[in-house]
C-alpha cells in the first residue's frame, strides 16, 4: 500500500500544530518534531546518511544545496519541517517537478524519510552558502525583527515543534524565491499569518531581509554531539 503513512501523517500535521499554540511544551529533544513521533519510526541518522544518495545529485553530499539557491541547503534543518516538507511535495500541497520522481513512497519509504530527516538536521549548516549584496541589512534587520523573528527565532533557528524552518545561513536566492511564492500566494503550504505580514512587502524589502536572513547563524543543536 503505497501511502499507508499518510492517515497517520496527516493526523499529525492537524493536530499538532493547532496545539502547538503559544502554551505548548518547547521544543521535543532529537529526534525532534511531533511529526516524526507521529511517523513512529526513530530516526537513525546512520541509516539516513546511506538512504540520503537518493538526494546527494541535487542536495549536494554535505547537504548545503547550491548556492544559486536552485537547491536548498538542507543541513542543519530541523528534522520536523524536512519531513513535513517532503510531505506536502509528496501530497501535492507544494510544487517541486524537479524532485518528485526523487520522494516517491516507492523510492524513499516514510521511515526511511525520518531517517534521511535525522541525519540531515544534525549535519552543521555549511557557512559559504549565497549571500545577496549586502546593501541593506540594515532595512533586511529592521524587518526581519519585527515581523519574522516571533517565529523564524532572533538567530534565525526556527522552531522544531512547530514546524517552523531554519532560516539562518540558507541561499539568499532560494530564501527570496520563498518568499516571493509566499507572498504571491505560489506556495501552496505556505503559512497563513506568515502570508499575512509579508503580503505589504515590496521586492526590495523582500531582497533586504533575504539578505539578512542568510547572514544569520543559528546556534548549534544541543542534542546532535
Ligand atoms: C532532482 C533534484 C532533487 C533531488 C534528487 C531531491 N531534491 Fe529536494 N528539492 C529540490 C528542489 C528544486 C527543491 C526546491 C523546491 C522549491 O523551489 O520550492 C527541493 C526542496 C526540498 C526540501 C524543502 C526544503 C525547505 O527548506 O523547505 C526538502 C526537505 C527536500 N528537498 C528534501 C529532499 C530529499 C529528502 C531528497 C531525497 C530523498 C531530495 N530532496 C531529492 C530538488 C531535488
Ligand atoms: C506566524 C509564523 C511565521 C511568521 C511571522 C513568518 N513565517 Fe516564514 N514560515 C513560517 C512557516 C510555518 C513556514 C513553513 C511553511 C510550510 O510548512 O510550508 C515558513 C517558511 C518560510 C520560508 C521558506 C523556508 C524554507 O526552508 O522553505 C521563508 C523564506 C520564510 N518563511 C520567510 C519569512 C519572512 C521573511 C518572514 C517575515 C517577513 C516570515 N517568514 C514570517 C512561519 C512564519
Amino acid at each position: 500500500m503505497k501511502r499507508n503513512l499518510l492517515p497517520l501523517i496527516l493526523l499529525g500535521l492537524t493536530t499538532l500544530p493547532v496545539s502547538a499554540q503559544p502554551t505548548a511544551p518547547a521544543a521535543s529533544p532529537c529526534p525532534d518534531g511531533n511529526l516524526i513521533a507521529a511517523l513512529a519510526a526513530p530516526g537513525d541518522r546512520a541509516k539516513g546518511e546511506t538512504a540520503y544518495r537518493t538526494c546527494r545529485g541535487c542536495h549536494k553530499a554535505d547537504g548545503g544545496g547550491r548556492t544559486d539557491g536552485i537547491y536548498p541547503q538542507l543541513a542543519g534543518q530541523h528534522a520536523s519541517v524536512l519531513v513535513k516538507q517532503v510531505l506536502d511535495v509528496r501530497a501535492g500541497r507544494r510544487d517541486s517537478h524537479k524532485m518528485d520522481p526523487f520522494i516517491e513512497e516507492d523510492t524513499v519509504p516514510g521511515g526511511q524519510i525520518t531517517h534521511i530527516a535525522t541525519y540531515l538536521s544534525c549535519l552543521p549548516t555549511p557557512t559559504e552558502n549565497g549571500k545577496g549584496s549586502g546593501r541593506d541589512l540594515a532595512r533586511g534587520k529592521t524587518l526581519y525583527q519585527r515581523d519574522c523573528a516571533s517565529c523564524h527565532g532572533d538567530q534565525g533557528e526556527g522552531d522544531a515543534a512547530r514546524f517552523y524552518p531554519v532560516v539562518a545561513g540558507q541561499h539568499y536566492a532560494y530564501l527570496r524565491r520563498e518568499s516571493v511564492e509566499s507572498r504571491d500566494l505560489g506556495r501552496r503550504n505556505a503559512n497563513a499569518e506568515m502570508v499575512k505580514v509579508i503580503k505589504p512587502y515590496s521586492d526590495q524589502d523582500i531582497d533586504a531581509v533575504s539578505d539578512y536572513m542568510s547572514r544569520l547563524v543559528a546556534p548549534a543543536k544541543s542534542h546532535c554531539k
